[in-house]
Formats: C-alpha cells, structure tokens, sequence
C-alpha cells in the first residue's frame, strides 16, 4: 500500500515515482490506469499494475543477471519496486522484429511481415509533441545523449532484444516490437547507462506463436476486450504468478 507520508516524486501515466528508503533510491507504483494515443484514450485496468509489476521485476531480474545493468533493485510488493534513482535520457527506443503499429502506417506495409533485419528507432520523449520520430544526430545535436551513449544504448537494445525474443519464443510468444528506455547511473565519478523504466505488456507487442491472439496492450487501444486476462496469460506463461 502506498504510505502517505512518502514524498512523490512524479506521476506518470502508469506509475508513480516516491523517494525511497536510502538515498538515490526510488520506490517505482504500478497502477491500474492505462492510456493510449498520447493520453486520448482513457481507462482503468484492475488489477494490470501488479501483474506488471511482477512482469517487469523477473525480466528486470533476468537481464541484471545477465550483465546488464538496470535500474531495478528489487520488488518490494504487488504494486511496487525499488529502482535506483537515474537520470533518464528523453528518447524511447523501440526495437522491432515484425512490423506492427506505427511502421505499417508510416510505410504502408501488411501487419506481420517479418523484419530480415530487427529494426531500432528513437522516438523523442515528449507528450506535447507526440513523440516524434528522431534522428541519432538529433538526439546529439540537442544533446539529449552522447554519441558514446547512443551507441551503447543501440548495442543494449539489441542484446535486449535477443534475450527477451529467446525469453518469450520458450512460452509460445513471437515479441514483436517493444520500447525501452535507458538512464544515467552516477557510480563515483563515472556514469554508466542502465536500462530503466518498465518491461511489461504495456511496452511490448506479444503475439501468441499458435493462434496470434494479441498479448499486449493493444487489445486496449484496439478494443479487442479481455485485456487483463491478456497480460495474466503472460504472467502465468513466464511462471511469475
Ligand atoms: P508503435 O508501433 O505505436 O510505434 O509502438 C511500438 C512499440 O512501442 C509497441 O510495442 C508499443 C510501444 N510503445 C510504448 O511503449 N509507448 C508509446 O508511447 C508508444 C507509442 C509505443
């Protein structure tokens, strides 16, 4: 449960940041609302912030494990995570494997065709604009990343990528296309990139290997009903429930 003697940091459209316990530390809520479209469409989901927040702590876990820093700590209930507290770099990485979303409007290609080549694209983090789609030189002309960091960002995503894709092709699910962010960690002098945010259904595009059923959080900004159950499938595939 949420104290409220915590002091929030921000609230975002699925979360909410609290200072946690030590210093440079965050307590990370998950809530139940969901929003699609650059916040046009609205609702609430019961019971999608803990199953996200299980969700995104084992696969945050996993990929600590595997070398790769994140911000994630650990979970400290069902609707909260302790994360160390990171400077986050303003653009979303999306990777994709198949082509859905936004790429098929843009360019006018059939859902599902698969990608030869996994694609990674930034998107710039701002609400008021929509999200643009930018450029790397963008991204270090306005300084938002180094070339240096953009570089290690586009190499962790791609490793990203091959775990989660062997991660989720062990359950039955093609991954589709997701987002990710990354942050500064300030270790000493030094920064280090870290992975940050969330990994969950509401970031991802899950389709089921057998049938295609969607997984994800398009069966919300599509209409398709039966959401939670959608993102409980998930949970319970990857054995965290
Ligand atoms: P897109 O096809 O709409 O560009 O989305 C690509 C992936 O990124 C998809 O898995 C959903 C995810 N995504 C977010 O997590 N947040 C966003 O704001 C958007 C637009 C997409």
């Amino acid at each position: 449960m949420t104290q409220p003697n915590r002091k929030k940091i921000y609230e975002g459209k699925a979360k909410i940041l609290y200072k946690g316990p030590k210093q440079n530390t965050i307590i990370q809520y998950y809530k139940d609302d969901a929003t699609a479209f650059n916040n046009k469409k609205r609702s609430t989901i019961n019971g999608k912030g803990s199953l996200n927040n299980r969700i995104s702590s084992f696969l945050m876990e996993k990929i600590n494990n595997l070398g790769i820093t994140t911000h994630f700590i650990k979970r400290l209930n069902m609707r909260e995570q302790l994360v160390h507290s990171v400077d986050i770099i303003p653009v979303e990485i999306v990777v994709r494997n198949i082509a859905a979303g936004s790429i098929c409007k843009r360019f006018n290609i059939e859902e599902g065709k698969d990608l030869p080549k996994s694609i990674v694209e930034y998107y710039y983090k701002s609400d008021e604009l929509g999200d643009p789609l930018v450029l790397e030189d963008h991204i270090i002309a306005f300084e938002w990343a180094t070339n240096q960091e953009l570089e290690e960002i586009y190499n962790l995503s791609l490793r990203i990528n091959d775990f989660l894709l062997g991660i989720f092709s062990s359950i039955g699910i093609k991954l589709v296309d997701f987002k990710l962010e990354f942050g500064r960690l300030y270790s000493g002098e030094d920064n280090i990139i870290v992975l940050a945010d969330e990994l969950s259904p509401d970031n991802f595009r899950l389709w089921d290997n057998v049938t295609g059923k969607k997984l994800d959080k398009d069966r919300f900004r599509l209409n398709l009903g039966n959401t939670i159950d959608a993102y409980r499938e998930v949970a319970e595939r990857l054995g965290v429930l």
